[in-house]
């Protein structure tokens, strides 16, 4: 053979086998790191947002005293069961948008001497303010929840602000503690957590991030701390990819001298997952795999907004004692149809447990720094827990996955390693798994994996270094039929969670059978 044709054989025989190669099937191998584990996931990241938005307050928690729904001192019995279940660990309220237009005084006091508004932001509907401070504080009560209050910079004042934690949080003889206790309210309550404003950029007042660092100073300068009541101040952050928000706010709270720094505790960010865009969001339920597989890639960003704000925030702060909150996050489809615009009320199928499995794994990921997050929001509005129609309760395909990931909870997460096939659609790819793990303070280790290929089952091997032995105690899993499998109003549910034994361990080798479109627990 000449020697131009013998390299030609050569280059093609070479070409062959490295195509075989690439034809092995990918192995789908997640590494857990059971020694490593240095910081702990707060039960905070699986909080709750709720605005007086649609029917979120008034239908979905709040029914009134002489309602024929069984409530407790107004509150929805059915609703306050269904989320302790759940875990709730804090509940963000009265907004959004709503908390910059938000008069608390407009809510205390006898109800019907309370003043109604226009609810300007969500559908001009009238505001009678039969729910304020003492039934949120109430609900949070009997949610066995923290309270976390959004205050007013955008048109309220320093005065407002700082007369709202005195009334909730001051037990020292002055005018808003004997108010309180006028009310009916003897003790102080403790507020942990409190925001100062709303998304100053855009509906709160839209600011620009060197006037607004200027506002978070002078109203968290007058955010008392009351007895041994203590205030975490979460300052308005930014949203998606706006990192000059974050490189502004976070300049400024370096440059301060280092006694008033603790004006700032928590700094936001807030990003919802568009199947399409603004003005066409797409269908909450009819949707197709091209937009399945688009909802899932665009919700994966969130790693990449906490990842480059935390490297902004890693320049001014490498102690990491400035938590990012994601304080609304979640999918924003188009509102049901038939239903009114302003009230964001969309249905929750499969897609939207597999787009909060992602989110926590990423959040989980990332617990050295994201302290808190707030899903938007509980009831009847956008990617919600629950449903609720006159006295009949939905629980979604979310819910059952917060229920699932109960289990991560003040956990220390585990370093995990993850390396797995895509999962492709139209000529574009993203990891077909997701997954994290934690240890809890009883020894025990869960993983948590989804797997985004609507059509594939997948085999997933964990490794678990650094543990002598391990049994398989326990599995869950939340799938559904269909891509858009959905629970609805008096038919049996179609996405819950139910036993999952498709692991088993060999040598130390845990094998996970991974069915297509799901989202699984794993105990050991
Ligand atoms: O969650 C709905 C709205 O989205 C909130 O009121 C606002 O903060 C955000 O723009």
């Amino acid at each position: 053979m000449e020697l131009p044709i013998m390299l030609l054989t050569l280059i093609l025989i070479i070409g062959m086998l490295i195509q075989t190669v690439d034809a092995q099937p990918i192995e789908n191998k997640i590494i857990i790191n059971a020694d490593l584990g240095k910081h702990q996931i707060s039960k905070h990241i699986y909080g709750h947002f709720s605005e007086h938005l649609g029917t979120c307050i008034y239908g979905g928690y709040w029914v009134g005293e002489n309602s024929a729904i069984p409530n407790t001192r107004g509150i929805r019995n059915d609703v306050v069961q269904a989320l302790r279940d759940m875990g709730i660990p804090n509940l963000r309220w009265p907004g959004g948008c709503f908390a910059d237009t938000y008069h608390w005084m407009d809510g205390i006091g006898p109800r019907d001497k309370r003043p109604a508004i226009v609810n300007v932001h969500w559908g001009g509907v009238t505001e009678d303010n039969s729910f304020g401070t003492h039934e949120f504080m109430d609900l949070c009560d009997q949610l066995n929840c923290e309270p976390v209050i959004c205050g007013n910079v955008g048109s309220g004042t320093v005065q407002e602000m700082a007369n709202w934690i005195e009334y909730l949080t001051s037990d020292a003889q002055s005018p808003m503690t004997n108010l309180r206790k006028q009310n009916g309210r003897e003790l102080p309550w403790k507020v942990k957590y409190w925001g100062i404003g709303n998304e100053s950029w855009g509906c709160g007042g839209s600011m620009t991030a060197e006037y607004y660092s200027n506002q978070l100073r002078q109203y968290a300068t007058f955010c008392r701390n009351y007895g041994d009541n203590r205030i975490f101040k979460i300052a308005c952050g930014p949203h998606d990819d706006n990192y000059h928000w974050t490189e502004v706010i976070m300049s400024e709270w370096q440059k301060s001298v280092s006694w008033q720094r603790g004006y700032m505790n928590g700094l936001s960010l807030h990003y919802y997952t568009v199947c399409h865009d603004w003005s066409k969001k797409g269908s909450a339920t009819e949707f197709n795999e091209a937009e399945w597989f688009l909802t899932l890639s665009k919700t994966l960003r969130m790693d990449e907004f906490i990842t480059k704000h935390s490297v902004i925030m890693d320049k001014y702060d490498p102690e990491k004692r400035i938590a990012i909150v994601v304080d609304e996050w979640g999918n924003w489809h188009d509102v049901e149809p038939g239903t009114n615009p302003g009230f964001l009320y969309q249905q929750n199928t499969l897609r939207d447990a597999l787009v909060a499995a992602v989110n926590f794994d990423i959040f989980n990921k990332h617990c050295d720094r994201v302290k808190m997050a707030n899903i938007a929001q509980t009831i009847n509005v956008l990617q919600s827990m629950i449903l609720t129609k006159g006295s009949e309760m939905v629980l979604t395909p979310s819910y059952y996955v917060f229920k699932m990931y109960k289990v991560h909870h003040d956990a220390t997460n585990l370093p995990i390693e993850i390396f797995c096939e895509n999962y492709t659609h139209e000529n574009n790819s993203i990891p077909a798994v997701s997954a994290s793990a934690s240890k809890d303070k009883n020894g025990l280790i869960h993983i948590t994996l989804s797997n985004s290929n609507p059509n594939q089952n997948l085999t997933v091997i964990c490794e678990l270094r650094g543990m002598k032995k391990a049994e398989f105690k326990r599995g869950q899993i939340i799938t559904g039929e269909k891509m858009n499998s959905f629970n609805d109003f008096g038919k049996p549910e179609q996405v819950t969670i139910k036993n999952f034994a498709g692991a088993k361990f060999k040598d130390q080798v845990l094998t996970i059978n991974l069915p297509a479109k799901s989202v699984v627990m794993v105990e050991l």
